[in-house]
C-alpha cells in the first residue's frame, strides 16, 4: 500500500539516521582494529565511509525536495549494537559480521521504501533502488571477506 508524503519523509529520515550511524561505526572500526589480518578490512571500511556518507547526502537532498527537515545530531537515534568496536582489537571476523548485519538492515529498509513509494513517488523509489544496489554490493563484498577470514 502506498504511503503518504509524511510517511515517506519519515522513512527517509530513518534511512539518513542509519547511514550516519554506519559512517560513525565504519570510521571507528577502521581505526580500532589492529593486526596483520586487520589491515585490509580497515582499508575497505575507510573506503565505504565515503560511499555511506554519499547515501546520507542523497537522502538528505530528497528529504529537502519533499519539504522535510534533515535531522541534526539531537534528532538522531543510535542503536547499531552489532558494530560497536569489539574489546578484542584483533577480532576482524566480529567486525565483518557486524558490517553484514548493518548492510542487511539497510537492505531491508530500502526494500521497505521501494514498496512504500510504489506508484506514489517514483523519484524516491529510484533513489532507494540505486542505494539498494550499492548495499547489496557491499554485502557481497563482505560475505566474500567472511568466507576467506573464517576458512580453516
Ligand atoms: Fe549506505
Ligand atoms: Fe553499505
Amino acid at each position: 500500500m502506498a504511503a503518504t508524503k509524511d510517511q515517506i519523509i519519515a522513512s527517509l529520515r530513518t534511512a539518513f539516521n542509519m547511514e550516519i550511524e554506519t559512517v560513525i561505526n565504519y570510521l571507528a572500526n577502521s581505526l580500532h582494529l589492529e593486526g596483520v589480518r586487520a589491515e585490509f578490512i580497515k582499508q575497505a571500511l575507510a573506503t565505504d565511509i565515503q560511499e555511506e556518507l554519499g547515501h546520507a547526502q542523497q537522502l538528505g537532498n530528497r528529504i529537502k525536495q519533499l519539504g522535510g527537515a534533515v535531522p541534526g545530531s539531537l534528532h538522531l537515534k543510535m542503536t547499531q549494537r552489532s558494530l560497536e568496536p569489539p574489546d578484542d582489537t584483533t577480532d576482524v571476523v566480529g567486525v565483518i559480521k557486524g558490517v553484514l548485519q548493518a548492510e542487511e538492515d539497510a537492505i531491508r529498509h530500502y526494500k521497505d521504501i521501494i514498496k512504500q513509494t510504489d506508484g506514489e513517488d517514483y523519484v524516491t523509489q529510484d533513489l532507494a533502488i540505486t542505494i539498494l544496489g550499492q548495499e547489496e554490493a557491499h554485502r557481497q563484498q563482505f560475505e566474500g571477506y567472511l568466507k576467506e577470514y573464517t576458512k580453516k
